[in-house]
């Protein structure tokens, strides 16, 4: 396995921590003596070792003394190929989002959501990476930006213009390193790339690889076309400079070009860090609860639950930092006296500061398939097929390229074309009109798979990427052991209803155009010709409907004195001293599409804030 070398050179600091179980949880002044007394005192303590938590602790010691506290271990141990291969990236027995999936509790943790009443009653798993790395482990590898309009959005919602397009910009370049696409490899004239090299920088020394698949799958380039030819030509620029609407791309991916594998916080930021001395990385250790000094209101330090079931203290002198992830975070607020007020009393934790917004504005995007047969060869087929299996296993060994280099790439963006849009609800309509005109509400995917006979299936898979349905988490009691109960709110605003329908009639008239009818075999396998009428095409999409794992918002960022605003657009949590959160639950919205790429960005802002303000 190529990256073992990954473990010896990481700081990683799995025996240090003795007892200083003996300080009384209560008493502020004893717990920062003896954390004092034994070293367990840094600068800042990081909460989570995901896509966010990594970028802060390598940031934040290069300048300071930092310790990482992560639940997991190394992916590269833990899930080994199927995490490190970009064409195994959804392989991963434990991402089925079935109420009765194959956990994996070393990489994920473990999520049920609530019964979702809007889609046929189902619980969903909704994985979360539970590893170093954290769902940067897990995602299928898209990088891509959000629309000018939908960070012109968040600045104007948080009144900070800080956060528009233009002047995030640095801030994705100083994460990122472009690498452009290697032609010979990808070997495929109709899939040429287009891009704009301006939108990366990588005199910034950004450590997180962002390139192209070597690989093009022969379904996917008529999937592309099919999608060209229902009104979305292919971008000029790619979809790394502000603009997604209206075009199609084959995209760029967070693949380390050199060997074809996966570029995760992880082997990026932590392995990047340039004074490994001053990080102390904590694996396998839970964070069950921030600690508060309930006279100044000053957190200063976490209490900390390790392998062999010792509870510790770890103080830090200058701040707290929550990256804990979408569910993760609003979870420990809660459990540490930040939240609704009702919730923690009902609980019987002490209330530090009264935030109802916790948990709440849960946004999450769903996807619906649409599948046909095809006569053109596919990925999913190579592999399918022991012979040209070995191959390609042999062939991504060798050169870092074929089916095992990718994990597909072609997608397009669009709000819902007149034609369709004239018979939403003018509920509806005026509802999807809260987004900026340059908002997309779907997202499309296309891509191939395999039916049991092994013959290739094209997939159109329609995304919702303007969601109005709004969800929420929460804690059951004041363990930490007990799962919180998470609640997409899935379909509950009636225009994602007409949207989805809307949806799956353009990934259908994109599958039957004259432009791939050489190869579409027919007849539709997904939903199948017998769904036809509205309700029909709803009732399949509350039915079959996924996460495609984007969950955010739920500790937004807003105006002081919004009653729903958690942090301020520093990541400041409002009521509390010297508790910052940062990750994707401080989005206020969730930009349209993929969001890892605005996750890094925004970790890398605030350190800067934050190394900004120590330094004058
Ligand atoms: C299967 C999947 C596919 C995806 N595909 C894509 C994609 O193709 N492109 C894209 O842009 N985005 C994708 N995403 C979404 C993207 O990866 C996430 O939005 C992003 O990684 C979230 O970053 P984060 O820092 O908010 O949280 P995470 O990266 O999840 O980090 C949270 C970390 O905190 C740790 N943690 C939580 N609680 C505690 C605790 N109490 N104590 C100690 N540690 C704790 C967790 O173990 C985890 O490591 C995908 C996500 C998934 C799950
Ligand atoms: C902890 O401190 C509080 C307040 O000083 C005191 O009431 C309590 O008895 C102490 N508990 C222990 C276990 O020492
Ligand atoms: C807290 O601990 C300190 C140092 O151990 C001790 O001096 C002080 O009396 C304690 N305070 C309370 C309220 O128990
Ligand atoms: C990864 O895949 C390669 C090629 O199939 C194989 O040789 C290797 O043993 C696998 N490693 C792990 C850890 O599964
Ligand atoms: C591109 O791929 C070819 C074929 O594998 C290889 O010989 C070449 O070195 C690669 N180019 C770069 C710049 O990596
Ligand atoms: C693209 O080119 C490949 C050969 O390189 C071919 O197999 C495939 O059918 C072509 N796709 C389209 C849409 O023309
Ligand atoms: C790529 O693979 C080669 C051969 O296995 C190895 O020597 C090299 O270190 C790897 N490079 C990276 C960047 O992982
Ligand atoms: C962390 O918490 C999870 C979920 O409760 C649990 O499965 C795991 O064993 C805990 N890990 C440690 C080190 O306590
Ligand atoms: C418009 O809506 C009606 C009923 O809601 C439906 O029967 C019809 O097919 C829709 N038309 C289009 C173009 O989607
Ligand atoms: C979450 O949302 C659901 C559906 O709107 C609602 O019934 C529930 O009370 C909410 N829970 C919390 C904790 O806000």
């Amino acid at each position: 396995m190529r990256s073992s070398s990954l473990i010896t050179t990481a700081s990683l600091l799995s025996t240090v921590v003795g007892a200083i179980n003996a300080a009384n949880s209560t008493n502020t002044t004893s717990i920062k003596k003896n954390a004092a007394l034994l070293g367990f005192d840094y600068d800042y303590i990081v909460i989570g070792g995901g896509t966010a938590g990594l970028v802060m602790a390598s940031r934040l010691s290069e300048t300071a003394r930092v310790a990482v506290i992560e639940a997991g271990g190394y992916y590269e141990v833990d899930n080994g190929n199927y995490s490190t291969v970009p064409g195994l990236a959804l392989a991963s027995p434990f991402l089925s989002t079935a109420e009765d999936y194959p956990a994996n509790p070393k990489m994920d943790w473990g999520f049920l959501s609530a019964s979702q009443p809007h889609a046929s009653d189902r619980i969903i798993h909704y994985p979360q990476g539970k590893t170093l790395g954290g769902s940067s482990a897990l995602n299928t590898m898209a990088y891509h930006r959000g629309t000018k309009g939908a960070y012109q959005l968040w600045a104007d919602l948080v009144a900070d213009q800080s956060y528009t397009f233009s002047n995030l910009l640095k801030y994705f370049q100083k994460s990122s390193h472009f690498t452009a696409p290697n032609l010979t490899k990808r070997n495929t004239p109709n899939a040429t790339v287009q891009y704009d090299a301006t939108a990366f920088d990588n005199a910034l020394g950004g450590p997180l690889q962002v390139s192209y698949s070597n690989y093009v799958d022969t379904t996917a380039t008529w999937m592309a076309r099919a999608l060209q030819s229902i009104g979305l030509p292919e971008s000029t620029v790619g979809f790394n400079s502000g603009v997604l609407s209206g075009f199609g791309a084959w995209i760029t991916m967070t693949i380390d070009p050199v060997n074809a594998t996966r570029s995760s916080s992880q082997t990026s930021y932590l392995e990047h860090v340039a004074n490994h001395k001053n990080l102390d990385v904590l694996s396998h250790t839970n964070v069950t609860r921030i600690l508060i000094d309930p006279f100044s209101k000053t957190a200063f330090g976490v209490e900390i639950v390790r392998q062999n079931g010792a509870v510790n203290f770890l103080v830090a002198n200058e701040e707290v930092i929550l990256s804990a992830g979408a569910f993760g975070s609003p979870r420990l607020l809660m459990l540490s006296g930040i939240g609704p007020a009702d919730v923690l009393k009902e609980h019987r934790i002490p209330v530090f500061s009264n935030l109802p917004g916790v948990g709440q504005n849960l946004w999450d995007q769903v996807l619906v398939p649409v599948e046909t047969g095809v006569n053109t060869p596919s990925g999913a087929q190579v592999e399918a097929n022991p012979v040209t299996n070995a191959e390609a296993i042999n062939e991504y060994l060798k050169d870092a390229a074929g089916p095992y280099s990718s994990p597909g790439a072609y997608i397009a963006f669009e709000k819902i074309p007149q034609e369709l849009r004239s018979n939403f609800s003018s509920e509806a309509q005026s509802a999807l009109a809260w987004f900026p005109s340059d908002w997309p509400e779907v997202e499309y995917v296309g891509g191939s798979t395999v039916n049991s006979d092994g013959v290739s299936q094209g997939v159109c898979t329609a995304v919702l990427v303007a969601p109005l349905s709004r969800g929420n988490v929460t804690i059951v009691s004041s363990n930490f052991a007990d799962q919180p109960v998470i609640d997409m709110g899935w379909f509950s605003h009636p225009a994602d209803r007409e949207v989805a329908v809307a949806a799956i009639k353009r990934c259908r008239e994109a599958l039957a155009s004259k432009e791939v009818a050489s190869v579409v075999t027919g007849p539709e396998v997904v939903p199948g010709a017998s769904i036809q009428t509205d309700d029909e095409i709803l009732a399949f999409a509350e039915a079959v409907a996924t996460p495609i794992f984007h969950a955010a918002g739920t500790c937004a960022m807003g105006k002081k004195g919004d009653p729903n605003a958690v942090v301020d657009t520093q990541g400041r949590v409002f009521g509390v001293n010297s508790l910052r959160v940062v990750d994707s639950s401080i989005f206020p919205i969730a930009i349209p599409g993929h969001p890892q790429s605005s996750v890094y960005m925004l970790a890398e802002k605030i350190a800067d804030d934050i190394k900004s303000s120590t330094c004058s």
